[in-house]
């Protein structure tokens, strides 16, 4: 099979990885990639905005399967455009990638068909949602809309805050993600994020895991895209998986086939495991990063014909076979993330890849042949372990051996299973 790659980041690094091991597969490319995907791929300079260009270029090298990994193309419609030109494509289509692109799509969602999440409301304006704040009271979170980068949403302690935050989303701190405001009740619990694939009718549970938002240790700072991830979540018991399957995920894709929108890829879904159980939060399209690399480390099977039965409606002839081990990834980021930070620092060193522990490459580029620093998160050095404590050792022994001065990373990454597993 000949595979293209659509993204740039530490997922699509352990997407390559593991498809780059897949027995099936006869030739991988990946548009843009980045250095450490060049190690499993062909890069091809393609303008993935330029859907026309992306269909070209799957024809020339006839590529057999594309496989999108950011949410933005998603959105944009390219998974569509991909299949009208008769290209099997993992992702799932415009209409259906609403899951992420508006809340309020998903809120609506779960109303029609009982899913449990917190109560809300959409608003179109700031004083209708400010009378609704003050009717609730706080605590209550307020979401922008549309995609903004993880950064639209507000968990309000105070009516205040609240307030603020309303006028921050209209006034166009978000742009067009924030023309439209959902309020929501806050919900109370530990979260936690579950991965299921699902074809339009089958579902096929993956695994689940933690991110660390924040980006100082003790989740400290402002949010981040993720500062580290393990897995499994040992707040996901198998008792919470089925119940999360059946009172959330199913519904979801029976409720999105009804409504003319089936789903095909992945479900990220975002949960709080609240007093009443699963509560959903929010819903990504798309593999989480780092969540993603912590996930490709555990998983036993070929990636690439669970992907691709995915695409093709064939979920239910495949499997996913899951190590036992725990597995953490640490984001290295350079100094001044999430705020501004010093773009091309130079990496002099990055330690080899062992069967337990491996570092992907995110915003690294080459320069005059030497690897630098381009984004905000670089490096996700990730580690398999018996325990967490354990992958928890082994990713900080690695880490401590890459030679970036301008990099930083959180130490505590995985803190809340570790104590769990002391206790
Ligand atoms: P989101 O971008 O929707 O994932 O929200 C970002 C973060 O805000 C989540 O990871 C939660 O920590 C928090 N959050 C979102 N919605 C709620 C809610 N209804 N109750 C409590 N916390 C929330
Ligand atoms: N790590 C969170 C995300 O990928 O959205």
């Amino acid at each position: 099979m000949k595979v293209l790659l659509i993204g740039s980041g530490g997922r699509e690094h352990a997407l390559a990885w593991k498809i780059a091991q897949s027995p099936l597969l006869d030739a991988l490319y990946a548009a843009p990639g980045n250095p450490g995907i060049a190690d499993h791929a062909t890069l091809v300079q393609l303008n993935v905005e330029d859907h026309a260009a992306v269909i070209a270029f799957a024809k020339e090298k006839a590529i057999d399967f594309v496989v999108i990994g950011p949410e933005a193309p998603l959105v944009a419609g390219l998974a569509d455009d991909l299949r009208a030109a008769g290209i099997a494509t993992f992702g799932p289509s415009k209409a259906a990638a609403q899951l992420e692109g508006s809340k309020g799509f998903t809120k609506d969602l779960c109303a029609r068909y009982d899913i449990p999440t917190g109560a809300y409301q959409r608003f179109k304006s700031a004083e209708p949602a400010k009378d609704y704040v003050r009717a609730q009271g706080a605590p209550i979170v307020i979401k922008a809309d549309g995609l903004a980068a993880g950064k639209g949403v507000t968990v309000a302690m105070t009516e205040a805050e609240a307030l603020a935050a309303i006028d921050d989303c209209f006034d166009g701190a978000f742009g067009a993600a924030g023309a439209e405001v959902v309020v929501e009740a806050f919900l109370d619990g530990e979260e936690a994020s579950f991965f299921c694939l699902s074809d339009g009718k089958t579902a096929l549970a993956l695994a689940t895991a933690q991110d660390h938002k924040r980006v100082g240790d003790g989740d400290t700072g402002p949010n981040t895209g993720g500062m580290g991830a393990y897995s499994p979540a040992p707040v996901m018991t198998a008792t919470m998986v089925e119940r999360t399957m059946k009172e959330i995920i199913e519904p979801t894709i029976s409720g999105m086939a009804k409504d003319g929108n089936p789903f095909s890829g992945v479900f990220f879904a975002g949960l709080m495991i609240t007093a009443k159980g699963p509560e959903l939060i929010e819903y990504n399209v798309r593999f989480g990063d780092p969540e993603c690399q912590v996930l490709m480390m555990r998983l036993k099977s070929d990636l690439l014909p669970i992907l691709y039965a995915t695409a093709t409606g064939t979920l239910d002839r495949v499997d996913a076979e899951w190590r036992d081990e725990a597995a953490l990834t640490v984001v290295l980021a350079s100094k001044g993330y999430p705020g501004a930070y010093d773009k091309n620092t130079p990496i002099a060193h990055i330690p080899e890849a062992t069967e337990e522990a491996k570092v992907f490459h995110a915003g690294t580029a080459l320069k005059d042949d030497r690897l630098v620093a381009t984004g905000g998160r670089v490096l996700n050095v990730t580690a398999l372990g018996k325990t967490v404590t354990e992958a928890q050792a082994h990713a900080y022994a690695l880490a401590d051996r890459v030679e970036w001065e301008n990099g930083f990373c959180r130490r505590d990454i995985g803190w809340q299973a570790v104590a769990r597993e002391k206790a």
